[in-house]
């Protein structure tokens, strides 16, 4: 990969024009005179949609009919009895519009109380309420409805799958606990018994040489079991992690990766030592690791690339391989955790991790850790 890669990842594309921020001009402040106006308004503004356009509708339908009431008897010059009779009819009219309109506006804009109806139940806990789909909505209440739905559905997807990265968590953690018994049950236990039971013999051994020879043997078992011992704690830690710090860490986990799999990985790091509290370290550490993993499992790459690196305020750790890629967006719709965990990790530390591949086109992966504020000024 970079300088030694035949096929780099993609390169970092610039922003298309139309994502530049668009400056917003800070409009002139309300002058005295506008802010009387709109506190007068206000409560007009507030009211319900259906009874704003049913008040526009009827005002409108009222002018008409007043009008037309005034034209006929002014220019007919009709009797009393015909104008009181006109004006009857134009009442009439009048209310039976409202009428008409109410119920035409309440089936309009039922589709917006359905929606109003499912935020509230889905407020209350009701997770899995979704908006029916209305035969009454125009197309944009249909978008509207649509782009509602989906929001909610993938709130629930996020919600599962944290409770499947839990679940996960949860499983490793029991067979660790598991290991740790076994371990600490059939080894060192038995280790530490038979050691005992040396000991006493040592102290009923008369003969010095006899004795020597056992202590001796005692010494060098604890030795080994010792060594055991050590072995079996870094196991239970990233190695190396607390002892040489996160990226001699890496540069481990990427040698032994390589010796296991024959997949090159290269560790560059420019010096990020101390920048970052312990818990940072091994959230990078373990989205590190499971970039590799995928990198193993997945890309079918011939090489891979670590880098650490300090970027102002922030520590960032890329891991590119020259792979097969793959549909980013696709990838997390099918529901792989590692793609997800590695987001939630970043995240719980205040970074976040940039997804970089495209079929046939190698993956980077990027996660940027904000360094503790400080930590960036002490350095
Ligand atoms: N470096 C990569 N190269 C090619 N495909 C990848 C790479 N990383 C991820 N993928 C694709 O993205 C999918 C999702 O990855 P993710 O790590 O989320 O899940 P997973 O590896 O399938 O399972 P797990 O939950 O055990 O990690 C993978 O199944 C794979 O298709
Ligand atoms: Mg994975």
């Amino acid at each position: 990969m970079g300088n030694t890669t035949a096929q780099p990842a993609r390169a970092p594309m610039p922003p298309p024009p139309h994502a530049a921020p668009v400056p917003i001009e800070p409009g002139p402040p309300p002058t005295p005179g506008t802010r009387t106006w709109l506190a007068r308004l206000r409560p007009f503004l507030r009211v319900p949609l259906f009874y704003k356009i049913l008040l526009a509708n009827a005002t409108i339908v009222a002018l008409g009919a007043a009008a037309g009431t005034v034209v006929t008897a002014s220019v007919w010059a009709a009797p009393a009895a015909t104008f009181r009779l006109v004006a009857a009819l134009g009442l009439a009219g009048i209310l039976l519009s409202i009428a008409a309109n109410a119920v035409i506006l309440r089936i309009a804009l039922s589709p917006l109380r359905e929606l109003e109806e499912v935020a509230s139940r889905v407020q209350a806990g009701e997770l899995e309420a979704r908006a029916p789909r209305s035969p009454v909505a125009d197309r944009d209440l249909e978008r509207l409805t649509a782009t509602f739905n989906a929001m909610l559905e993938s709130l629930s997807t996020y919600r599962r799958r944290l409770r499947e990265m839990a679940a996960r968590n949860l499983d490793a953690a029991e067979e660790e606990r598991k290991r740790l018994a076994r371990e600490l049950h059939d080894d060192t236990a038995q280790t530490l018994a038979a050691l005992l039971l040396r000991l006493r013999l040592a102290r009923h051994t008369t003969d010095a040489t006899a004795r020597d020879r056992l202590l001796d043997e005692v010494r060098e078992e604890i030795a080994n079991a010792l060594d055991r011992v050590r072995r079996f704690a870094r196991g239970l830690r990233p190695p190396a992690l607390d002892m040489l710090g996160l990226d001699a860490a890496l540069e481990a986990h990427a040698r032994s990766l390589q010796e296991a799999s024959g997949l090159r990985i290269e560790v560059e790091s420019t010096r990020i030592a101390g920048l970052l509290a312990p818990e940072a370290e091994l959230a990078l550490y373990r989205i590190v690791q499971e970039a590799l993993a995928n990198v193993l499992r997945h890309a079918r790459a011939r090489r891979a690339r670590v880098r650490l690196a300090r970027s102002g305020s922030d520590v960032i750790a890329t891991v590119e391989d020259d792979g097969v890629g793959f549909d980013p967006a696709r990838a997390f719709a099918e529901g792989g955790l590692g793609l997800f965990g590695m987001r939630e990790r970043a995240a719980y530390i205040g970074g976040q991790v940039e997804i970089d591949s495209r079929p046939g086109q190698g993956t980077r992966i990027t996660a940027r850790i904000p360094i503790p504020e400080n930590t960036a000024h002490a350095l």
